[in-house]
């Protein structure tokens, strides 16, 4: 006999951040009315001590079998409630999480009536799920002590060093024939006491490394293949012309970053007078320069605009270039061209510095960017400065450009082999920028230094040794448990059609010679792709099954849904972007009803088409911006099943254009919320 459903509703006042604006008691009530809700209560904070203590007896006096709590935003409090579920004997997975102050309380803080009503919705589309929700587990894996850092730079070497020091065995893998990185490549770095000669601390650096033991050194090499997941995986390369397999249990990724070329951009590449700031490093390096007579710098190039961010360090590159070719030759003219000059106090001395010894700085408008002319060979540079109004004319006979930087040229492939992504910058996609800044999504694998975006010397440093205690962690405790999360196929209608398998992004579906499907659970992370697209529909996702969401759908839709915004909204991206419009109190309509899926990736066609049965005004999907889907390809996936969507929605007489897509960055409320407004203009919804 199966056993009688008691689901537990909490809901948060979060001290006026919840209650000033939604009538939780009359949520309260509302939940206890709704099916097998077997108790509910307001808590003043759900998440303090006391309030979780007394969950906990509540699950026990209550004989609760399900818990769903309406509070803040999954993303951040989450794991505190699992974790006190489980304390309380529930499985974890049998707990839902309902968001009512970003989603509710905070965007639509002028509107009590219609926020109470949305968070009743929101609770009722919890329940409906919660009913439906099956134990999970966490896979446990075991993990050995060996760990490949890729990219041998300050990053990588501190990383390695740190991984050693503890006892592990560290795989330094570089391509170059030497150790160093970028600091190969220049001349001296600043610090808050002055200088340090770069050779010197690769030089350092190299035989710190040398002289440890655990640290085995690979040069010249390239990973040609990387199977298998954290505890598991198996690699490939060639170093120096010789073939290496290796067993590692974690990977850290340091692989640094390049310069952008600035090809075409004020002579660059056609005259030998203009050079980027490594290049120009490159010379001094070598002592082969002719001391110029007149410098420009110009700053932020091709970067701090509409598709570039400010590239962190090429302020202070400038200047400290600036001062070595002023006293190179103390009579020579040195202009620094920039538009705010982004230093921190450390490298102030150096601007004291330059300015003393002469260097000149002109900072020009941002959308006023210097010209540049050849005049019968004469390179001529002209600036309008922001001070005086003045435009001015100054001869070049170097012409430095400070350009910004994209992860090296071997990110390309190392996604592939890695499975992981990289963001609209070029770089390395973290897991979070705040939960998870060194940890890719796969477990196991850790980012750090300039391939997630550009450092200073020290950041990266500091950085090799955050990265060096993340992948520590579990190889110290021998096991990781991951998410369980996972895909899990019911091979009754499976007609072996194998898509599954080509669809997913992580290897993890393998076909048998009856071209059976089976998941490597340890390589699946729950994206949901797969079950999405699967045309018998044999796969269903632990804790996002197509019923689980179904009832959701239909629980949100059952009064007024001509007025109501069903969205999916990934876990990652598009779900900050919903909470940084909560945290920034940006208010927008109260018709969305929102639905929390791992990955825009996970929605089938099917459901869309069932919000439409059900009356939605409209459906949204909303997912990561490109190219940074959490698993790596899925946004793409989406994108291309929302066009076929459409066309079957309107082939059963639902118009396609009630059918919206929004791609949004995790900082971008401001999106969300436009989204909002215009699809309730759109749609004719009214307020
Ligand atoms: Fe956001 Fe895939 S995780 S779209």
């Amino acid at each position: 006999m199966s056993e009688e459903i008691r689901i537990g509703v909490f809901i948060c006042d979060c001290g006026s951040n919840i209650a000033g604006v939604v009538r939780v008691p009359e949520v309260v009530e509302y939940a206890r009315g709704l099916p097998h809700v077997a108790f509910a209560d307001e808590g003043k904070w759900s998440c303090s001590v006391d309030a979780l203590g007394s969950m906990q007896r509540s699950i026990k006096d209550q004989n609760l079998n399900r818990v769903v709590i309406a509070s803040c935003t999954p993303r951040t409090h989450e794991p505190l409630f699992k974790q006190t579920v489980r304390e309380a004997g529930l499985n974890p997975y049998l707990l839902e999480f309902v968001s009512i102050r970003e989603q509710v309380s905070w965007v639509h803080m002028n509107e009590p009536d219609a926020a109470t009503q949305k968070a009743k919705d929101l609770v009722k589309m919890g329940v409906a799920k919660a009913a439906l929700l099956e134990k999970g587990e966490e896979i446990r894996l075991p993990v050995g002590k060996e760990c490949m850092i890729i990219g041998g730079g300050v990053a990588g070497m501190n990383t390695a060093l740190h991984v050693a020091r503890q006892g592990f065995q560290a795989l330094l893998v570089e391509k170059q024939p030497e150790l160093g990185g970028l600091l190969n490549r220049i001349t001296t770095i600043s610090h808050e006491h002055g200088e340090a000669v770069a050779e010197e601390i690769v030089k350092r650096m190299k035989g710190l490394v040398a002289a440890e033991p655990n640290i085995r050194v690979f040069t010249q090499a390239e990973i040609e293949e990387v199977k298998g997941y954290i505890g598991n995986y198996k690699v490939k390369l060639r170093s120096n012309g010789t073939s290496e397999n290796l067993d590692v249990s974690t990977i850290v990724v340091a692989t640094g970053m390049r310069e952008i070329r600035p090809e075409g951009q004020y002579f660059y590449g056609s005259d030998p007078r203009v050079v980027t700031q490594l290049e120009l490093e490159a010379f001094l390096k070598i002592g082969q320069i002719d001391q110029p007579k007149k410098t420009v710098i110009i700053n932020c190039v091709g970067s701090k605009n509409e598709t570039k961010g400010c590239c962190s360090i090429g302020c202070p590159v400038s200047v400290k270039n600036a001062f070595t070719l002023k006293n190179l030759n103390k009579d020579s003219l040195v202009h620094v061209l920039y538009r705010d000059l982004s230093m921190v106090k450390e490298e102030h001395f150096q601007l004291d510095a330059a300015k003393a010894a002469g260097v000149k700085f002109i900072r020009f408008p941002d959308d006023r960017y210097p010209e540049v002319v050849n005049e019968d060979g004469k390179l001529k540079v002209k600036v309008c400065d922001i001070l005086s109004g003045k435009d001015f004319i100054l001869p070049a006979d170097l012409l430095v450009l400070t350009v910004g930087f994209e992860g090296d040229e071997t990110m390309e492939a190392l996604k592939g082999h890695l499975k992981v992504s990289s963001n609209a910058e070029g770089f390395f996609q973290e897991r979070h920028i705040k939960l998870g800044p060194l940890d890719f999504p796969a477990d196991g694998i850790a980012l750090c230094g300039c391939a997630k975006n550009p450092k200073t010397f020290k950041e990266s440093c500091e950085e090799g040794i955050g990265a060096a205690m993340r992948v520590s962690i579990p190889m110290k405790n021998g096991h990781i448990e991951a998410e369980g999360i996972v895909a899990d196929i019911d091979l009754t209608d499976c007609n072996a059609c194998g898509l599954c398998s080509k669809r997913c992004p992580y290897g993890a579906i393998q076909v048998n010679e009856q071209k059976q499907p089976s998941v490597v659970k340890a390589l699946c992370k729950g994206c949901g792709l797969c079950a999405a697209d699967c045309p018998k529909e044999c796969i269903a996702i632990v804790h996002y099954s197509d019923d689980q969401l179904q009832a959701q759908v239909d629980a949100a839709l059952e009064e007024n849904a001509e007025k109501k915004i069903l969205g999916f909204v990934c876990h990652w991206c598009a779900l900050g972007g919903v909470d940084m419009a909560g945290v920034s109190r940006l208010q927008y309509p109260t018709n969305a009803r929102l639905i929390r899926v791992m990955c825009s990736a996970r929605v089938p066609i099917k459901l869309i088409e069932r919000a439409f049965e059900k009356g939605a005004a409209g459906v949204l999907v909303a997912g990561c911006e490109f190219p940074t889907c959490h698993y790596i390809t899925g946004n793409y996936a989406c994108e291309t099943r929302i066009k076929r969507a459409k066309k079957v929605i309107s082939k059963k007489g639902y118009d396609p254009e009630k059918l919206w897509n929004v791609w949004c960055s995790a900082a971008d409320g401001p999106k969300f919320a436009n989204t909002m407004r215009e699809m309730v203009k759109k749609l004719d919804l009214g307020k």
